[in-house]
């Protein structure tokens, strides 16, 4: 059997990279597999958040979610923190994966930066926590960005060492779905940086709450080099600002880098803005509109978690007695 797990961190400033690297991939796998979306509320904090920020950045992605077409009947969208297995087996993890393993992780470098000593343990172990996310619903395929596939590639090390230790056959491996022309959208101020929720300039980034004066503001002041437009997917190599404003357009339109390429190649940076800031204003106006109205309506979000809350601890439960059982844990 097949199942799908992603995660997101409701953390606020929902973006442009998130909706075409990960959302919008999950809405058209969401047909033709069981699929869990899960709110990582225990990932948020592995760097501090406003309590009452929290709550409400997680009531806004939800509101993504469902705005963007995930469809709360079919999916099992919820909480992370409200399936206590997730806590549990993390913990287990932790004691499966090795120091060595995690100092490898890129991501933790770079959010702990100079200030390792003074990060948080979670931030340290936060892998081992995705690694649980996916394992604790025996999920086969986890559809994210490409800034993931490192912690990826760790939740296939846990699951071979858990079996390999405890001589089963219990959890699969995980495969990563990173597909589509935008798997890594960069920051608009720095085509060598990806786009990103915590960047401190909000102009690195399109919110998925922002305005059509906003995008188009953003769009015209995004950086771009003195040429005119690459003519070829090729050329894109060497400009990555010119690689990354044609990627989002060739996403948002359904098509190839090499079409966008044709299109534009030769232009000036102005004229394409004009046309991207068009493109994306008229892509996002409905998932926005929709986003609000939920927004509004919080009873109703609630609502949609509470019934995943329930249906994730349903398929949870019985994962982490086996787990217990296979470690040894004495349940009498
Ligand atoms: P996060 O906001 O870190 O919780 O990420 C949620 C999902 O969005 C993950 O699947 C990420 O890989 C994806 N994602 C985040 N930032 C980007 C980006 N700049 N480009 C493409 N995908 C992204
Ligand atoms: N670490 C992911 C991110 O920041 C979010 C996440 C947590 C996740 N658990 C997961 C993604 C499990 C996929 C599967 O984007």
């Amino acid at each position: 059997m097949n199942r799908i797990f992603s995660g997101i961190q409701p953390t606020g400033n929902l973006h442009l990279g998130n909706y075409l690297g990960a959302i919008r991939n999950w809405v058209n796998l969401q047909d033709d597999y069981e699929c869990l979306f899960c709110l990582v509320d225990l990932h948020a904090i592995t760097v501090w958040q406003e309590p009452d920020e929290l709550t409400a950045n997680t009531r806004e992605v939800t509101a993504g979610l469902l705005a963007s077409g995930l469809n709360p009947n079919d999916n099992t969208i919820f909480i992370q923190s409200q399936v206590s297995g997730h806590a549990e087996l993390a913990w287990i993890f932790n004691c499966v994966a090795r120091m060595g393993w995690l100092n490898r992780m890129t991501q933790f470098k770079e959010k702990a930066g100079k200030h390792r000593e003074n990060a948080s343990v979670g931030l340290f172990a936060y892998p081992n926590l995705m690694a649980a996310d996916i394992l604790l619903y025996q999920a086969t395929h986890v559809p994210v960005g490409e800034d993931q596939k490192q912690h990826l590639e760790l939740t296939r090390d846990i699951a071979q060492k858990f079996n390999n230790d405890f001589k089963v056959d219990f959890f699969p491996i995980v495969e990563p779905l990173i597909f589509g022309p935008a798997t890594r959208v960069m920051s608009l101020r720095d085509g060598s940086n990806k786009m990103s929720k915590s960047d401190a300039s909000d102009y690195s980034r399109i919110n998925m709450v922002d305005t059509a004066d906003d995008i188009a503001l953003k769009i015209r002041k995004a950086k771009t080099d003195p040429e005119a437009l690459p003519d070829s997917a090729e050329a894109c190599a060497e400009r990555p600002e010119a690689a990354n404003l044609m990627g989002i357009y060739a996403a948002l339109a359904d098509q190839s880098l090499e079409e966008v390429c044709g299109q534009f190649g030769g232009s000036t940076f102005s004229d394409f803005k004009k046309d991207l800031a068009d493109l994306a204003i008229a892509k996002l106006a409905p998932i926005q509109e929709e986003m609000r109205r939920l927004m509004n309506d919080p009873a109703y979000v609630d609502g949609i978690l509470k019934t995943g809350n329930e249906k994730a601890n349903d398929l949870a439960a019985p994962v982490i007695r086996e787990v217990q059982k296979i470690v040894g844990f004495l349940i009498p």
